[in-house]
């Protein structure tokens, strides 16, 4: 890989597994300072040490970004510490599925206060270091990239909170992309289908066994990694807006 983020330093919010990890391991290898927030210490030890085997700088932080404070003292300390921002991955999520009808509040409340509240907090947090990394960075271009879905494209039968926080990112990312183009900060977003990562084990045992009956095909984080290190890597004057990926023989 071309050492082309050399000099950058970039922060990925669920990098403790998935497809966060393979994000934070992705842009290492392009030669980006990464730090790793969530909320597994012993995790992210494990996937930051990976990254220093390999040659790579990496700061754990070991934080709850559904807490305002957390949120943004994993953003301030990044900053603090690795010296700058020029990247935010927020990938940090979880997918709770199921009817609607009957669905305990607190699943929708985890959604919610993940999926949007802390993609938020870390998102505002960042965006004073994104914007001067912009103008005074090595590459005077900074990225937030947030990870949407397939669900935040369309609405399905049995993931209607899980499709509305998705759909909000996709909406917020949009406007937060025309505020920001002028000024070189890129708001991307990435929408997956189907990888084969943890977030279906947070599911109820009746659900996680509907849909391993199904046997989806599924592609790997790593192949999520690379739509988000191929926004990231694009020269000043590129902004790959969204991307969506799905495996081959998902048709919806
Ligand atoms: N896998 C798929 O099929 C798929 C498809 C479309 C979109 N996505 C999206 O991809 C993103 C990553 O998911 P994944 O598939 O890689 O699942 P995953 O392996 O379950 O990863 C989720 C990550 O979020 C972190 N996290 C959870 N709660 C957190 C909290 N309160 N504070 C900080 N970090 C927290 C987890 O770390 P800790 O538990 O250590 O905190 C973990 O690192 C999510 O936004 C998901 O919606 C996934």
């Amino acid at each position: 890989m071309k050492p082309i983020l050399d000099g950058t330093v970039a922060l990925v919010t669920g990098a403790s597994s998935g497809i966060g990890e393979a994000a934070a391991k992705s842009l290492a290898g392009y030669g980006a300072t990464v730090a790793l927030a969530a909320r597994r210490a012993d995790r992210l030890h494990a996937v930051a040490h990976e990254i220093r085997e390999a040659g790579g700088t990496a700061l754990e932080i070991e934080a709850d970004i559904t807490d305002e404070q957390q949120a943004t003292e994993a953003v301030e300390r990044t900053a603090a510490e690795l010296g700058r921002l020029d990247t935010l991955v927020n990938n940090a999520g979880v997918m709770l599925l199921g009817p609607g009808v009957g669905a305990p509040l607190s699943e929708w409340q985890r959604m919610v206060e993940l999926n949007v509240l802390g993609l938020l907090y870390c998102a505002h947090a960042a965006l004073p270091h994104l914007i001067k990394a912009a103008k005074e960075g090595p590459r005077q271009v900074a990225d937030m990239v947030n990870i949407s879905s397939v669900a935040g494209r369309h609405a399905r039968l049995g993931s209607a909170v899980y499709t509305l926080t998705k759909h909000g990112v996709g909406a917020f990312s949009e406007s937060m992309r025309q505020e920001l183009a002028k000024r070189h900060v890129r708001v991307s977003l990435v929408e997956p289908g189907a990888t084969a990562t943890e977030l279906l084990d947070h599911n109820r045992a009746e659900i996680i066994e509907a849909v391993r009956g199904q046997n989806t095909i599924r592609m790997n984080a790593e192949d999520i990694a690379d739509a988000i290190s191929y926004i990231i890597t694009r020269p000043r004057h590129v902004a790959v807006n969204e991307i969506l990926i799905r495996p081959t023989e998902q048709e919806r």
